[in-house]
């Protein structure tokens, strides 16, 4: 089993971001971090957990006494396998060696830093709160405290990118103690301030630059946004996700999965799935709601179909491929088609797309 914890607050708003994040609102953090206690009791699970991933927002704005909080509820309500992998996210701009050391030794043996970019006119068009030097100084604290297994977080597509200067960009990023690259085309989001700004979107995508330098440096996509070196470590968490398998989401605005195994030995036992195959439940987003209501769920029953289109999109963007007995005959004509173009390739059974950036395209084609 997965478990994610949102942690959603941050010392400013990013030009790009509409993740559910909050700023100035130290006053609730130990209101959040009683309702994220109770939240994560009722949702105890006998599954031992293979990764525990604490995204946001910023975690690492909270200080270690709220994670020694969250940890002793984790510890109570769940068994965590040995080599459970459990994983931070970080802002470079906040982060200390003292607080990475604390971490570790509470168990978190991952850490992903939001880079974004080395440049400082891209950082500022993103409305980053960071600069270069405190990438490198945030790089230093997470090493000095012995945690190895890190991760970066790059955006590209902006209009600061060209051929050279992701070139230059990547170069930069490989020179990092990384094993690890999560780089994102930039979506220009409804309600975003660059969307409000009139920013628009890349017309000129630069994936196949991004492959090909990540490639020469020996990183190597498994799917089409994260990058892992050769003796590096895939995210667990996000290739649970991609496989398909049930996760708990706590923490305001958090979703989670559950199908009808998991379900029946919840706290959700009641919900009756009929001929429904899973739901999906989100936390409510906003924060005084969620402090006050931290068990109550949003749900979505999943079908039969609903769970083949998103094995389809989630497959063919990543390594997980998809199995060829969801195709129907209309299908499997197309995929003869998508196969002698080499789009696509067949192994065991799986379909894999060749390239993961036409991923949503080839499952549009297959559903
Ligand atoms: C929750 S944030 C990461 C944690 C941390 N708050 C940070 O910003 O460094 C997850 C990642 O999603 C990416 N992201 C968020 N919004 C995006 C957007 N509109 N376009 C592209 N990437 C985006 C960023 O790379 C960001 O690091
Ligand atoms: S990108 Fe990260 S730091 Fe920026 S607003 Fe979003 S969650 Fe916060």
């Amino acid at each position: 089993m997965t478990l994610y914890i949102h942690i959603p607050f941050c010392s400013s708003r990013c030009g790009y971001c509409t993740f559910n994040s909050f700023t100035n609102s130290e006053e609730l953090y130990d209101d959040y971090i009683n309702a994220l206690i109770l939240d994560i009791s009722n949702n105890s699970c006998k599954e031992p957990l293979n990764s525990i991933f604490f995204g946001g927002g910023t975690p690492n704005i909270l200080g270690i006494k709220f994670y020694e909080k969250i940890f002793s509820a984790i510890w109570k309500n769940f068994t965590l396998n040995h080599n459970c992998e459990i994983t931070a996210e970080a802002n470079p701009n906040l982060i200390t060696q003292q607080w990475c050391k604390q971490m570790l030794d509470l168990g978190i043996n991952r850490l992903s830093l939001g880079v974004q970019s080395f440049f400082i006119d891209k950082l500022s068009y993103l409305e980053r709160e960071h600069g270069k030097k405190d990438i490198y100084y945030a790089l230093e604290c997470v090493q000095k405290a012995g945690i190895s297994n890190i991760s970066i977080d790059l955006i590209y597509d902006t209009p600061f990118d060209n051929p050279k200067r992701l070139k230059e960009e990547i170069t930069l990023a490989m020179q990092l103690p990384i094993t690890h690259l999560s780089a994102y085309s930039l979506s220009i989001e409804d309600d975003s301030r660059l969307k409000n700004r009139g920013e628009k979107e890349s017309q000129t995508p630069q994936h196949k630059i991004l492959v090909e330098t990540l490639n020469n440096f020996g990183f190597y996509p498994y799917e089409v946004s994260n990058f892992v070196s050769k003796n590096g470590k895939k995210c667990k968490h996000n290739l649970a996700y991609w496989q398909g398998m049930d996760y708990i989401g706590c923490g305001a605005g958090a979703v989670g999965k559950l199908s009808k195994k998991t379900l029946r030995e919840s706290n959700y036992q009641d919900i009756n799935l009929n001929h429904m195959l899973a739901i999906r439940l989100q936390a409510t987003k906003n924060l005084k709601d969620y402090i006050a209501h931290p068990n109550k769920r949003s749900i979505e029953y999943l079908n039969a179909q609903d769970i083949q289109l998103e094995s389809l999109f989630l497959g063919l963007r990543s390594e997980v491929g998809v199995d060829i007995s969801l195709l129907d005959s209309k299908a499997l004509k197309n995929l003869e088609m998508l196969k002698s173009h080499n789009f696509v390739e067949i192994r065991n059974n799986k379909i894999y797309a060749l390239d993961y950036f036409l991923g949503d395209e080839l499952a549009l084609r297959l559903s």
